[in-house]
């Protein structure tokens, strides 16, 4: 089977818009990787690695400077008009904030609602019906539709913007440090729900962290960047058992172990109980 994400030989350049003439920034240096369908691949990095230039380039904000990009079957630089919209449905990011970037005079339920309209998901008539089930999807009260963002806590919002991409029902997510922001059992939570979702519709994920702690409970593969190269990759059991790059080893070593999964554990209100859920992050 063709992988979900295939990169070869990226390379990236960051010209600088000022001083004019100023050095250009190598983001990423002939960095090859490729994720499986259904793989959740872990990408950590020190701040400034070039995890979130990587992100842009499989998401088509970017165009590299060198190498090949394949994303869902697909050069994203190469798409134009249909083909682009259709492969923007299979393909959704989750930022570290995305809700709180959107119209913040738009009602929940409407931005849950835009993707369905625009790429004519479903009869329109089932639509509020679709956004509630979605909201319920990612543990939210059907009632949340009619807030708005700022009415939302982080983890709240996140869960929307998780909402929103699922909307579409992608096979790839592209999720940009999603759970940095909040605090640790709410990234339980989080890190919970992008799991179990992705296994459930046997989804693709890139993960983007700076925390090692959290991309070991959730992926099956990791890579490690340094400096825009990509200096370790393999299944996350054997790079923590047996790092090949002394800079994973100095990672790992400087990574204090959190227990997500008891975390959230302890922190998720029963399914049934709609009273607790809604008070929910
Ligand atoms: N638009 C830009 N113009 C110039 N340089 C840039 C631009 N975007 C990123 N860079 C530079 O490229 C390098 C990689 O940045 P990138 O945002 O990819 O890092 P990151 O690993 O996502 O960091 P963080 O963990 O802080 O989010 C950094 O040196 C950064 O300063
Ligand atoms: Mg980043």
């Amino acid at each position: 089977m063709s992988a979900a994400i295939e990169i070869r030989n990226l390379s990236v350049v960051h010209r600088r818009p000022w001083p004019a003439g100023g050095p250009a920034v190598t983001a990423l240096d002939r960095v090859s990787l490729s994720i499986a369908p259904g793989e959740i691949f872990g990408l950590v990095g020190e701040s400034g690695s070039g995890k979130s230039t990587l992100a842009r380039v499989l998401l088509r904000f970017l165009r590299p400077a060198a190498g090949s990009v394949s994303v869902a079957g697909a050069d994203p630089a190469m798409l134009r008009g249909a083909a682009l919209k259709s492969w923007r449905r299979r393909v959704q990011p989750v930022f570290q904030d995305s809700v709180a970037a959107l119209d913040p005079r738009a009602r929940i339920g409407a931005l849950l609602r835009e993707g369905l309209d625009l790429h004519a998901i479903g009869p329109r008539s089932g639509r509020a019906a679709a956004v509630a089930e979605l909201l319920e999807q990612v543990g939210l009260d059907p009632d949340h539709a009619a807030r708005y963002p700022h009415q939302l806590s982080g983890g709240q919002r996140q869960r929307v913007a998780i909402a929103r991409a699922l909307s579409l029902s992608p096979e790839i997510l592209i999720a940009d440090e999603p759970v940095s922001a909040l605090d640790l059992s709410v990234q339980a939570q989080i890190l919970g729900l992008l799991t179990q979702l992705c296994r459930a519709r046997g989804m693709t994920m890139l993960f983007i962290s700076h925390d090692l702690g959290v991309v070991r409970q959730i992926s099956d593969r990791i890579g490690v960047l340094r400096q825009g190269g990509l200096v370790e990759e393999g299944p996350v059991a054997q790079v923590f058992r047996a790092p090949r790059h002394p800079y994973t080893r100095d990672l790992l070593a400087a990574a204090p172990f959190v227990d997500f999964e008891a975390l959230r554990r302890a922190s998720v209100p029963a399914r049934a109980d709609r009273s607790q859920r809604t008070e929910m992050v």
